[in-house]
């Protein structure tokens, strides 16, 4: 019985092996500490003034003229007409009427934290003055200042104003770096850079050489390599006595700061802002003429809709309102929002607010209000570029004349980024469709209107790629409080929150910091790709740990799918993981997927996985949903199910039936609109990772060779497993740990009397009163043999005489070889049962 766990191992070490032979792959490997782009792993983040082999006194005479000259430069710029009218625009900021106060705690301080409303002044500010002030003392040319950023577009947007505010070009005693782009020179004395990019250096130079001062900004956000940060900065300060940290945040949990970094002092800066305007949906609806009621209705299935929609004469627009106002209840939709817990949340429309109501809002905006830019806070990237698309069709909202719609988002270029910034002409009103990049992050000045759509996408942690993480969720009652606060930063504003009162009044106060809402196998995979050292030791010093029992059960489960090895490390599957910013089990049946070249199912699955079930069961027509499902079925598999179900989908969306297809078959439209979404998004991602070509066009050659499609799904669940055991009238499943299990109804094996497979491999396990099993797939013997690991007792010979056949052509040279093999073995294996 041990044998086959050996031949397990073997077999994995030969994926892994050809892994390790891309040869795209093995070079990001070797270079993993400078995956940053061009900052390598031996460049500093400042230029030294001289080579190492000058003598002291040469280095200090250098200073001393550079430091000299530095201040000449500066008070020639303060002096200057245009200086003079930058200091007075600065002079009027919140965080310059602190200025002496921050300089004399930091002076007196290690660490210090700095708290002030959003657009007080922190981030273009405060290391402005540091560097002014070293600067007048003529230490300009000794000092260097890290000050970094969540995202890299802040940091590059930031760093191009403070150099502005200092009368200069970026790159003169200003710079940035961000992955893959910078720009600094020798005389850069304050440099911008993201988080990651500070992380990585922190990897080649424990005790940062030569920088002076650091500053950690929009730590309130709570991200994870914010987190990471300062566990390492904590531990470099008694090594670094004169090093400065300063960490600055918007609405903060200063306490938890200052007793992280004992009891250091707290500077607040007390700002300004106008009264801003509230409304909700059900207020914004009824400006309309339509009323919206809750109401226990009964849809045609079996939903229960909250809104009953009353009709009082709509004042005009009659189709634009009418469309509006049904799109907001199809947002609404099919939940009972009394309950108002978190799940119930969760099931108001997730990946898509109406966009015919954010239309309806800002064409009366732009018809009938004052003057003043609007933003528009959306989910993600894709709803951002929909949205921008149907608005360009619009006759108000499309005409250049009229408006300038913009775009606000991680991604976007540098030249897009500044036209943000701008005002528009005369008459001319300003739209920034923005993520939450726009609520701390980037302050547009003349904003009066807020349209908030009440969802996020979380960002999950990936250092490596800085990849955007994939769920959408809806946001803290902070994030909405800053959202509304961007509307009254110039005069009163006004605040649409796309969504009835009683969702936000579930949000959650703060939001969890990330480091405790990533999915720990990830995490952990994260800490040992940093290189950060035993996974539970780092995470004890985390500002807020996650439990250790978790913790360990979590490395267990890495070492079983092999992601790390028994010391711990890092294995070559796991490097891959680590790539991939999504549960291991989903990342490994990606990989497999793109190396037996039948990624096109396997996208599919993965995508099904990591959304809301797209099989809908409402309880009073259970039977019909179940039905409908099971026409999907015949291959014993819940997740082949969802493969014909979506590839159904495709054929009747191209014909604009997606939306009948998915009602006459019990199908969330939504999900498999995220599906789609998501398919796209992880290919892109092994596009990125070498192992797809981006140029082939179809990843799908054997789509339909479903054992070998079987033999993938479970190298991503095992020992996600259960053995089935039949009798003469049906079949019981156990698994090791908790004897017999259930299926869900819903499952398509559920209403199967016998199922020709010896195992079940599962994705979820549920405990309520017995333990159910939700989408499982059947698969012999010898897929879990040499794609799982050996739970079988018994038969071992034959087995064992199959693997020597397996192991032989794992040995072979192509891919193309193993495929066949493996199709052949497989067939003939199962034939012969
Ligand atoms: O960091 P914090 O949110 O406290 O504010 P900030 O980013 O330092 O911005 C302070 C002020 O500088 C903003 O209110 C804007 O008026 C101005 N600013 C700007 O005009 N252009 C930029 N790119 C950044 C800031
Ligand atoms: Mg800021």
């Amino acid at each position: 019985v041990s044998m086959p766990i050996t031949v397990f191992r073997r077999v994995g070490a030969h994926f892994e092996e050809y892994l390790s032979q891309k040869p795209r792959i093995n070079k990001s490997f070797s270079d993993l500490s400078s995956s940053d782009g061009s900052l390598g792993t031996d460049e500093g983040l400042f230029e030294q003034p001289e080579p190492p082999s000058s003598s002291k006194a040469v280095v200090e005479k250098i200073l001393w003229q550079r430091s000299l000259q530095m201040r000449d430069v500066q008070q020639a710029w303060q002096e200057s007409s245009e200086g003079k009218r930058m200091l007075e625009f600065r002079s009027n900021l919140p965080a310059y009427n602190e200025k002496e106060a921050i300089l004399s705690v930091i002076s007196k301080n290690q660490v210090v934290i700095i708290s002030g409303e959003t657009g007080c002044g922190k981030t273009t500010q405060i290391p402005q003055f540091i560097l002014e002030s070293e600067i007048e003392s003529i230490h300009g040319a000794a000092c260097n200042i890290i000050c970094t950023q969540p995202r890299r577009i802040s940091a590059m947007s930031v760093s191009e104003r403070v150099a502005f505010e200092r009368g200069e070009k970026l790159g003169e005693s200003v710079g940035y770096k961000v992955r893959l782009e910078g720009m600094k020179g020798r005389d850069t004395h304050l440099l911008f850079c993201t988080t990651g990019i500070l992380l990585r250096r922190l990897l080649a130079d424990r005790n940062l050489k030569g920088v002076t001062h650091v500053i950690v900004d929009e730590i309130h956000e709570r991200g994870m390599n914010e987190d990471f940060l300062l566990i390492v900065l904590k531990e470099l300060l008694p090594r670094r006595p004169e090093l400065k940290l300063i960490l600055m945040s918007a609405t903060l949990d200063a306490e938890l700061f200052s007793s992280y970094f004992n009891g250091a002092p707290v500077v607040n800066i007390s700002g300004f802002t106008h009264p801003v305007r509230t409304l909700f949906l059900e207020s914004i609806l009824e400006t309309t003429g339509y009323r919206l009621t809750p109401s226990n209705q009964i849809d045609d299935y079996g939903q229960e809709r909250l809104w009953k929609m009353n009709k009082q004469a709509p004042r005009k627009r009659k189709s634009q309102i009418a469309s509006a106002v049904e799109d907001a209840i199809r947002s609404a939709d099919f939940k009972d929002y009394s309950l108002q817990t978190q799940e119930s949340l969760s099931c108001w429309n997730p990946d898509c607010i109406g966009f015919s109501l954010i239309e309806y809002i800002l064409c009366n905006i732009c018809e009938d209000e004052r003057p003043g830019a609007v933003l528009v806070f959306m989910t993600g990237w894709d709803d951002i570029s929909s949205l921008k698309e149907k608005l360009q069709a619009h006759t108000v909202l499309g005409d250049p004349n009229r408006v300038l719609l913009l775009t606000c988002h991680g991604s976007m270029a540098s030249s897009e980024q500044k036209e943000i910034f701008e005002e528009p002409e005369d008459g001319v009103r300003k739209i920034v469709l923005a993520t939450n990049i726009a609520e701390t992050s980037i302050t547009i000045d003349d904003v009066v209107f807020v349209l908030d759509c009440g969802k996020a996408k979380e960002t999950s942690y990936d250092a490596l790629n800085n990849a955007p993480c994939l769920h959408p969720t809806w946001i803290s009652k902070a994030s909405a409080h800053q959202r509304r606060g961007r509307a009254g930063r110039v005069q009163p504003g006004e605040c649409y929150h796309l969504y009835p009162r009683c969702v936000y009044d579930g949000f959650a106060e703060y939001q969890l910091p990330e480091i405790l809402r990533t999915p720990l196998q990830s995490l952990c995979l994260q800490i040992k790709s940093l290189r950060l050292g035993s996974i539970s030791d780092f995470l004890s010093r985390a500002l807020q740990s996650p439990e250790i029992l978790a913790v360990q059960n979590a490395v267990e489960y890495l070492k079983i799918i092999g992601a790390l090895d028994v010391n711990e490390n890092l294995t070559i599957l796991g490097h891959y993981l680590t790539k991939l910013p999504m549960e291991p089990k989903l990342g490994k049946m990606l990989l497999l997927g793109a190396i037996l070249n039948c990624l096109d199912p396997i996208l599919t699955v993965v995508a099904g996985l990591s959304v809301r079930d797209p099989f809908l069961t409402p309880l009073d027509k259970k039977d019909l949903a179940e039905a409908a499902k099971s026409q999907f079925s015949g291959a014993y598999s819940d997740h082949l199910a969802l493969v014909r179900a979506y590839e159904g989908w495709k054929v009747a969306e191209i014909d604009l039936g997606g939306y009948e297809y998915c009602w006459k078959n019990f199908l969330s439209f939504q999900s498999m609109k995220s599906i789609d979404a998501l398919r796209r998004e992880f290919k892109g991602m092994l596009t990125d990772i070498g192992l797809v070509d981006s140029n082939t066009t179809s990843c799908n050659t054997w789509s339909y060779d479903v054992n070998l499609i079987r033999a993938v799904i479970c190298y991503g669940l095992y020992p996600g497993i259960c053995s089935v055991l039949h009798n003469e009238k049906s079949f019981t499943l156990k698994t090791m740990e908790d004897g017999q299990v259930l299926l869900y109804s819903n499952s398509v094996n559920a209403r199967e009397t016998k199922i020709p497979y010896p195992w079940l491999v599962f994705n979820e396990k549920i405990k309520v009163n017995s333990v159910f099993l939700r989408d499982s797939t059947a698969v012999s013997d010898s897929v879990v043999l040499l794609f799982g690991g050996s739970l079988s007792k018994g038969d071992a010979d034959n087995h064992i005489k199959m693997l020597g056949g397996y192991l032989e052509f794992f040995m072979e040279p192509t891919v193309a070889d193993m495929h066949q093999s493996i199709r052949r073995e497989l067939d003939d294996f199962i034939q012969s049962k």
